[in-house]
């Protein structure tokens, strides 16, 4: 019996201790669920969404933001191929070396490059952001609580502040992120970029193509993954049905 009240108390406990938490992390409502084609069972990446948020990542974020966990040529699996995949390596310039001379220096990037990053350092990113670093993305689709659809909210968060809070100095108001007041500027734009394929470039279509590209960029292995699933199941329902196949013909024999 106390050691039944105890364990209430702990989980009352850690319960509300929770919830101070939360609160303490600025009240940021939930972010709404959205519709991922990348959810579910039988989910898989949109490769048209996930090519337009990679054009969405390249010209907007990575001012800012480094990639550095994925390699140009692991863009063929959002369908380029190999020739697409040069072409958008060579737009960017990475320092190799030192060469026979002990120099350093300058080459354009090929496909086993990894993405190049804005800044040479964190420092640099600090530097440039009044104080702020900027994340590398690669990740932050598994690391931020709500995943896609957070990142989504975020995006799509930025606004005026209500009118009884007062912003720090180079802080910007958004709905979704922790306490509110984030040093990212509200970026994307009505027209921000241009899509190949006609799709409306709003607002809305770059923040939820971007994190599209990036929920691939955080888990390239997820339909890999999820075909697997897939398969272990099918094979556990034959295998069930082969035994009990089996378990009739040895009973049959029996009687
Ligand atoms: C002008 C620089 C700049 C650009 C461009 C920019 N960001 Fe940011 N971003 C920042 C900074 C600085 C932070 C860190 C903010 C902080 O910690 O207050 C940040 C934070 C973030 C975060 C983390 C939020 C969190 O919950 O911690 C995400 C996700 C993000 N940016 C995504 C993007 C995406 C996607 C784009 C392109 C559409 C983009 N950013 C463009 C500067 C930028």
């Amino acid at each position: 019996m106390g050691m039944f009240k105890t364990t209430a108390l702990a989980i009352a406990f850690s319960l509300g201790l929770g919830g101070g938490l939360a609160q303490a992390a600025g009240e940021a409502p939930e972010p709404p669920a959205r519709n991922w084609s990348f959810n579910g069972f039988f989910g898989t990446f949109d490769r048209a969404a996930a090519q337009r948020g990679l054009q969405v990542y390249l010209e907007v974020c990575a001012a800012c933001h480094s990639l550095n966990l994925v390699a140009y040529r692991n863009l063929s699996e959002l369908g380029f191929n190999e020739d697409e995949v040069k072409a958008i390596a060579a737009r960017y310039t990475v320092t190799d070396g030192p060469d026979d001379n002990g120099e350093m220096f300058e080459r354009p990037a090929i496909p086993a490059d990894h993405f190049v990053s804005p800044f040479p350092n964190e420092q640099a990113a600090r530097a440039a952001n009044g104080g702020a670093y900027p994340p590398d993305l690669s990740l932050v689709v598994k690391a931020r609580e709500g995943g896609a659809d957070y990142i989504y909210a975020f995006l799509t968060g930025f606004g005026e502040p209500p009118a009884d809070m007062e912003l720090q100095p180079g802080m910007n108001y958004n709905e979704y992120f922790p306490g509110h007041q984030v040093a990212m500027p509200n970026i994307l734009m009505e027209g921000g970029v241009e899509f190949a394929d006609g799709t409306p470039a709003t607002v809305e279509n770059q923040a939820a193509d971007v994190t599209h590209f990036l929920a691939w960029a955080a888990e390239p292995e997820l339909e890999a993954r999820k075909q697997m699933g897939a398969k272990v199941i099918l094979f556990l329902i034959i295998f069930t049905g082969m035994m009990y196949a089996v378990k009739r013909k040895v009973w049959s024999d029996l009687h």
